[in-house]
């Protein structure tokens, strides 16, 4: 399944936003940047690993965010919100870039955050335009990371902080287990944690942290399974039995590989 595909089917989607800010009231009415962010975050450990992040992007009132593969811009708005800093998201979505907008809209934020479609590999954007480039569980999806990491660093301006999470592979992943990941998931490649840190000293970064945060991966992994099996009824609704029956699957698959220390997560950042 390619990228767009898995994102245009996901159960963590606009639609089911909104159907669930009608059930809590909150539509019709004015909505809040808060009330979306126990809704709009797809990645792990919620807004707690968002302002970790920040932490270690050095994130601050006025600086220039730029958050790669944003996704419904759960982050970006947060940021913006929490920390006073202006968010440019993009995605490659464009259905992602299209919500991201609306919802951003809909809380108020706009003046604020803006996004973009495009690709993390040809990042639209002049030399040097940002303070901070930020990225949860996105460049997975990426084949050439070398380019991800390449254009980070062009579009820093130089002292700049990147930080990001993304999947790492332990050395019992098997091939086959990679495929599925690939084929079931559109996770294209898998880095392991000294890869990610080579690849960003190669590309010129310096002051590299990279963290190995798998076990806590394992935790929260599991209530995300949970959370996407409270999302039952919407996924059903908007895409159908089978393809909520072909998600649980996957995502079993996915949490046994984190348990059973195959894959995991890497904390990463790193000054340009
Ligand atoms: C797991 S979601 C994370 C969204 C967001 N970071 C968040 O935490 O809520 C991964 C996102 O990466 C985007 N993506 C995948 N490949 C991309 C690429 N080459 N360029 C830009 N975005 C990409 C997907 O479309 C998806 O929206």
């Amino acid at each position: 399944m390619g990228v767009v595909d898995f994102y245009d089917r996901h159960p963590i989607n606009e639609e089911q936003i909104l159907a669930a800010l009608r059930r809590q009231g909150r539509l019709p009415g004015r909505v809040t940047p808060e009330d979306l962010f126990d809704l709009d975050q797809d990645h792990y450990g919620g807004l707690p690993a968002v302002e970790t992040l920040a932490k270690r992007a050095a994130i601050g009132r006025g600086s220039r965010v730029l958050d790669v593969g944003a996704g419904l811009g759960g982050p970006a708005r947060f940021l913006a919100w929490r920390f006073g800093c202006v968010a440019t998201g993009i995605d490659l979505n464009a259905g992602r870039i299209a919500g991201a907008h609306r919802l951003t809209r809909l809380c108020g934020l706009e003046r604020v955050v803006r996004f973009v479609r495009g690709d993390a590999t040809a990042l639209p954007f002049r030399q040097g335009v940002f303070d901070a480039c930020v990225s949860q569980e996105a460049w997975l999806h990426i084949e050439d990371k070398a380019a991800v990491v390449a254009e980070c660093r062009r579009v820093l301006r130089p002292g700049g902080r990147l930080a990001f999470t993304d999947w790492i592979a332990h050395p019992r992943l098997a091939d086959g287990e990679r495929a599925r990941l690939r084929e079931w998931m559109a996770a294209t490649t898998v880095q392991t944690l000294h890869g990610y840190r080579a690849l960003l000293a190669e590309s010129g970064f310096t002051e590299i942290e990279a963290e190995d945060r798998s076990a806590n991966w394992a935790r929260v992994l599991r209530q995300r399974l949970q959370m996407f099996r409270s999302l039952r009824e919407d996924t059903v609704a908007r895409f159908g039995q089978a393809r909520y029956d072909e998600y649980d699957q996957l995502y079993v698959f996915f949490v046994g590989l984190v348990e059973r220390g195959k894959l995991g997560g890497g904390a990463f950042d790193a000054t340009a």
